[in-house]
């Protein structure tokens, strides 16, 4: 398997109890390289934007003011196999089902405040990553 980028948000719930350090010694010990990193807020158009997959889904309004209440972590992170990989890390979306160790399981907080956002294929991580970096604000 080919080197490959991953798109990650450390979100709200995270940044607000102190834990991108942590989270990102999780990411580092997984062999996967932050090679761009940005603290924003996000906007409401760019939260709406960047979940519009989920816009009919029940929890959409709820997701899109959780995204914007609070500092976020955007990265690229690359690897081996990032996208898989770095999902592997992340655990299961629901905490409550998320293997022991996995960033999910030791620091999310619910479904929705779960802490971090992964790619879910390597074509998804391109386009996400174009929402919130230029190519020269990547260094590999
Ligand atoms: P994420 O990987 O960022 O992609 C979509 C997000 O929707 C997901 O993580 C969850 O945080 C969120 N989500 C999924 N199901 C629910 C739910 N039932 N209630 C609130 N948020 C949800």
């Amino acid at each position: 398997m080919a080197t490959e980028r991953t798109f990650s948000i450390l979100k709200p719930d995270a940044t607000e109890r102190n834990l991108t350090g942590a989270i990102n010694a999780v990411i580092e010990e997984a062999g996967l390289r932050i090679v761009a990193q940005r603290r924003i807020r996000m906007s409401d158009a760019q939260a709406k934007k960047f979940y519009e997959v989920h816009a009919e889904r029940p929890f959409y309004g709820e997701l899109v003011s959780f995204m914007t209440s609070g500092p976020v972590v955007v990265q690229v992170l690359e690897g081996e196999n990032a996208v898989a990989k770095y999902r592997g890390v992340m655990g299961a979306t629901n905490p409550a089902q998320a293997d022991e160790g996995t960033i999910r399981k030791r620091f999310a907080k619910s479904v929705g405040e779960n802490s971090v956002h992964g790619s879910d294929s390597a074509e998804n991580a391109a386009i996400e990553i174009k929402q919130f970096f230029d190519d020269k604000d990547i260094v590999g």
